[in-house]
């Protein structure tokens, strides 16, 4: 065993915050918890989990459940494709697996959504296999302890990283290890004033004695951004409204939203007939996802336009939050008083 795997293992069992899915070795929990956690921070992603595991207590209740139900239960969270794949997952644990999870690390990364990294910490967390978890925080901490300059966003880095990882995970004790290695990344090696006395690793650590702790871990960062602007048409008779479903792939498939148009830049022609109907617009907003930037203008229109599209339903205005709608709209929403 390591000695960084005592280090850190022993400060852990003293400073671990106490987090509903620690107490459990339950695969499916754990699976939901680290899907959850993907996208959002422990504080927020909490309470989804809290709620998932009351309103679907198994993964059969889960397999079972309908999709617009759990995309209503992941509204907020954002990147829906997720809580799709899970109940996409849970169908085939159910269908192909006697609905039992898989017990091991080959066959759990065959699941749709889960990588390397979650496919670890559910194979470690839940059946103790020796795999080491590298996320955001361990590649961060790895790379102050040992001053390491390869980007982490890297074929190279993602290559180099794992195997330092795996080299000192502890295989007597891998759940543990893993945990702590995380517990300490979030809570004291943290990105902008990382809690160095408090370290469990500050009597080896290279970036500290190099004084390089704030210039890692290096990024190349190459991810294109692609700008999309989605105008929202909310037209409105008296409290009666139009939205559609979103039905193309990508972000927000099978979401509901008001009728859109979607162009290359700011600028939209509305036509004579809408022009006329137009009462007034949002201000813009940006809606920033890890590759797309989304500009957001809602048009107003008062009253309905002559003909009306294909795809559109009419609701009345009160009943759309019954409907999974992107957080972007639910943010519009919150701050109209008609709504
Ligand atoms: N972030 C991702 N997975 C986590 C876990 N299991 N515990 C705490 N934070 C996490």
């Amino acid at each position: 065993m390591s000695n960084f795997s005592l280090l850190i293992v022993d400060w852990y069992r003293l400073n671990k915050r106490n987090l509903p899915w620690r107490n459990s070795s339950n695969p499916y929990f754990i699976w939901l918890s680290e899907i959850i956690l993907q996208q959002t921070r422990v504080d927020q992603g909490t309470s989804y989990y809290l709620k998932f595991i009351k309103n679907y207590p198994t993964i059969l209740d889960l397999a079972n459940a309908n999709e617009q139900d759990i995309l209503n239960d992941w509204q907020g969270l954002g990147y829906y494709s997720r809580a799709r794949n899970l109940h996409f997952s849970a169908k085939l644990i159910r269908d192909e697996y006697k609905g039992q999870f898989p017990d091991n690390f080959k066959e759990i990364i065959k699941l749709k959504g889960v990588g390397q990294y979650t496919a670890s910490a559910i194979a470690s967390f839940a059946f103790n296999e020796s795999k080491a978890v590298v996320d955001g925080n361990v590649y961060r901490l790895l790379s102050r302890v040992f001053d390491i300059n390869t980007p982490i966003d890297s074929t190279k880095g993602s290559k180099d990283f794992q195997e330092l990882a795996d080299q000192l995970i502890d295989p007597l004790n891998p759940a543990e290890h893993n945990q702590a290695i995380m517990e300490v990344g979030a809570i004291v090696c943290t990105p902008k004033s990382p809690c160095c006395p408090s370290c469990p690793l500050n009597t080896i650590c290279l970036a500290k004695q190099n004084n390089t702790i704030l210039k890692r871990p290096i990024k190349q960062g190459k991810i294109k951004v692609r700008d999309r602007y989605f105008h929202y048409l909310v037209f409105d008779k008296n409290g009666r409204l139009f939205i559609e479903k979103r039905t193309e792939k990508g972000i927000w498939q099978n979401m509901y939203q008001f009728p859109l148009i979607e162009t290359t830049s700011m600028e939209v022609d509305l036509g004579k007939e809408l022009n006329e109907l137009k009462t007034s617009e949002s201000t813009t907003t940006k809606h920033i996802l890890s590759h797309q930037r989304i500009h957001t203008v809602f048009h107003h229109f008062n009253g309905f336009p002559a003909k009306k599209g294909n795809s559109w339903i009419e609701i009345d205005r009160k009943d759309i939050q019954d409907y999974p709608i992107p957080r972007v709209i639910d943010r519009y929403l919150e701050n109209q008083v008609n709504f």
